[in-house]
């Protein structure tokens, strides 16, 4: 089993890849959207800070890429 199919969230069976397919595919840009849209964390809460710990690091990611795409094609 890879890294990215193993359950982060074993109440809602939420894998790592879900989690950075809700940010990426499915627009989410927070730890709550997230939550809403994968479920994770809404059980038993054990899963919070590695759900949490994904998101800030994905979001960093993002950030940067955004950052890149700025300086490549301007703000206008
Ligand atoms: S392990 Fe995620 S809510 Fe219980």
């Amino acid at each position: 089993m890879s890294e990215l199919s193993k359950f982060i969230c074993n109440c809602k069976c939420v894998s790592k890849s879900e989690i950075l397919s809700s940010i990426r595919k499915k627009g989410a840009n927070s730890f709550s959207d997230v939550r809403t849209i994968t479920l994770a964390t809404t059980g038993c809460g054990r899963c919070k800070s590695d759900v949490e710990n994904i998101v800030n690091q994905e979001m960093k990611k993002h950030s940067v890429r955004m950052m890149q795409f700025k300086i490549d094609f301007g703000n206008d």
